[in-house]
């Protein structure tokens, strides 16, 4: 049963493998209702492998941990129990809009899918799409529910999508890279048009994105991954303002402490490791500046390292932070 306390998702030591390899790993999250996550991180970091888990989207990978949304445990249900879960109770907008989207399909008939096959009628689902896409900044909606994908634009395909995983009212969105294909204006526009909807509806949002404008806006705390595993975890304005981890410092191109936000992810030195190879220590070993002998040899694990919930996973982050390390 759920207790009112609980959160709406609690994630515990969630790990991912491929084969023999294991490409994330115990990875703990946590969301309450109406809250929004950011989560970060270098191409192949594991962020979309970890969206995918936490609603057994993907039926190559084994997956463990708990996952437990709404006081239930997804990793207990049936496949079909899930597959109402999906949609239902969780809404989510993969990272690639257009396979997500059927070229032979209308606009309207997608949205109204998740309805249709919960037996609500045609008429009453077109409403539902109708007045979702018009919140979503579509014009002409009814019109538009006659439309072939190929004939919206980008952004107009990503805000489909949105409209495709909100119809049947979910609690959370999982939203992947919702706005990485589209150009700068488009974007905006977007991500404007789902911070309505998710406030309007006390969504809570899982986002995962390359661009920390994106964070700044839109995510009171933020996750930031590496190597398959969470590093760092804290409020956005301190984690971005701040960073405790090396890596996060150079992942928004900051020096401790000072410097201003970039807004998109600058290169980094050095290649993240393989999942295949991943370093003993220290995942972020090969490629810190600071790093000490002890990185080397002993992992760090996601400790406290202030209040609010702010977590890093680093040896030496207090000392960095106290301006003490050499
Ligand atoms: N189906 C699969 N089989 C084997 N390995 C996979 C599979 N899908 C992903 N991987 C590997 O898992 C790792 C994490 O991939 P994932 O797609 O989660 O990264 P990501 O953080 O979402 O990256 P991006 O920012 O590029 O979307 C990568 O090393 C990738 O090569
Ligand atoms: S634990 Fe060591 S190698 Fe890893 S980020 Fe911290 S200082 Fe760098
Ligand atoms: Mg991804």
């Amino acid at each position: 049963m759920k207790n009112a306390s609980e959160a709406l998702l609690e994630v515990r030591g969630l790990c991912v493998e491929y084969g023999s390899i294991r490409i994330v790993e115990n990875v703990d999250l946590s969301l309450r209702a109406g809250e929004r996550y950011a989560l970060v991180g270098e191409s192949g970091a594991g962020k979309s492998a970890t969206a995918r888990a936490l609603i057994r989207l993907d039926g190559r990978a084994r997956v463990s941990g708990s996952v437990r949304f709404d006081g239930v445990e997804l990793m207990e249900l049936s496949e079909r129990q899930m597959a109402t879960h999906r949609g239902n109770g969780v809404g989510v907008v993969l990272q690639d809009p257009l396979s997500a989207l059927n070229p032979v399909m209308t606009i309207g008939e997608q949205i109204t899918e998740p309805l249709r096959i919960r037996g609500v009628s045609r008429d009453v689902a077109d409403k539902k799409a109708i007045a979702l896409l018009d919140e979503l900044g579509v014009a002409n909606a009814r019109q538009r529910l006659t439309s072939y994908p190929h004939e919206f634009s980008g952004g107009m395909r990503q805000r489909v999508a949105i409209a495709m995983a909100l119809i049947a009212e979910p609690k959370f969105l999982i939203a992947d890279e919702p706005t990485t294909a589209l150009d700068s204006q488009a974007q905006d526009r977007v991500l404007t048009a789902l911070d309505l909807v998710a406030r309007e509806r006390g969504l809570a949002v899982l986002i995962i994105t390359h661009d920390l404008g994106v964070v700044a806006g839109f995510a009171e705390r933020v996750g930031i991954m590496y190597a398959g595993r969470k590093i760092e975890e804290g409020p956005t304005a301190r984690v971005l303002r701040a960073p405790a981890h090396p890596y996060t410092w150079a992942l928004i191109g900051a020096v401790p402490r000072l410097g201003p936000v970039a807004a998109r992810l600058p290169s980094i030195a050095g290649e993240p490791p393989s999942p295949a190879r991943r370093p003993s220590g220290c995942s972020f070993y090969p490629r810190c500046k600071v790093a000490q002998a002890v990185c080397r040899e002993v992992e760090p694990h996601l400790a406290p390292f202030s209040d609010e919930g702010w977590r890093v996973s680093c040896h030496i982050a207090a000392e960095l932070a106290a301006g003490d390390a050499s």
